[in-house]
């Protein structure tokens, strides 16, 4: 994986096919996603549960762009190896999750993988200022995690804080939670690089009819760009 600043767009695959996630990674993946955002939810620290490990394993074979899985469990730290062996590409854990972020990030990289923090609504950029040397990736929650298609909060001024404090660093910012072509441009502005986007990609299309999931990939990337090319 190389470092860029470019929009990339990561359908997260909360959105597809429950019955078909080999199909509908390939069907996205086909139709100019950057990125494939997953996500593990352990029914503890969100209140849904989703995938583990071997179903994680199982999409890899999916892959072929990047595999950014999102946990939303905790605690973290006894399952890092078990992700790494899935074949995750980054793996980002919550701040939230436990009192020792700096050790699961160190523990990320050591298995391998690029490492992510992420930011509930809730938890201020300033958390994340001591970590930024072992992250490569902060993810700003724009919903309270848990769930797909939940309403976009507004957490450009966050964005906008942490572009500042990451100045040089090859950290990416990804958004995640009611991102569509309204609320691209608005985190793009504020310096985020990496939009996870799951109802928004995978609404009106199936893997039997996939244009649509192009049609909203592009548009999505359309705004975003826009915007990013006016900055
Ligand atoms: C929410 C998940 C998101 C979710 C986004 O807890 O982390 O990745 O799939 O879904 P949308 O884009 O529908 O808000
Ligand atoms: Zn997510």
């Amino acid at each position: 994986m190389t470092f860029d600043r470019r929009v990339k767009i990561a359908p997260s695959i909360l959105s597809a096919d429950f019955a078909d996630f080999g199909r509908e990674i390939r069907a996205v993946e086909d139709q100019g996603a950057d990125w494939i955002h997953v996500d593990v939810m352990d029914g503890h620290f969100v209140p849904n549960l989703t995938f583990g490990p071997p179903a994680v394993k199982a999409f890899r074979k999916h892959v072929t762009t990047v595999m950014d899985v999102h946990l939303m469990i905790a605690p973290v730290d006894p399952y890092i190896e078990a992700f790494a062996e899935a074949g995750a590409d980054i793996l980002t854990a919550h701040i939230e999750a436990g009192p020792h972020p700096h050790r699961t990030l160190q523990a990320i990289r050591a298995a391998g993988m690029k490492a992510g923090v992420a930011l509930n609504p809730g938890t201020p950029a300033g958390a994340v200022e001591h970590l930024l040397d072992l992250a490569d990736m902060v993810c700003v929650m724009t919903v309270n995690p848990g769930f797909g298609g939940q309403k976009f909060l507004d957490m450009t001024g966050k964005v906008r804080r942490l572009r500042q404090m990451i100045g040089d660093r090859p950290v990416h910012i990804e958004v995640d939670g009611g991102v569509d072509p309204r609320t691209a441009p608005l985190v793009v502005a504020a310096g985020a690089d990496v939009l996870v986007a799951g109802s928004a990609v995978f609404k009106g299309g199936s893997v039997g009819d996939p244009s649509p999931y192009g049609d909203n990939i592009r548009a999505i990337r359309a705004a975003a760009e826009a915007v990013s090319r006016a900055a």
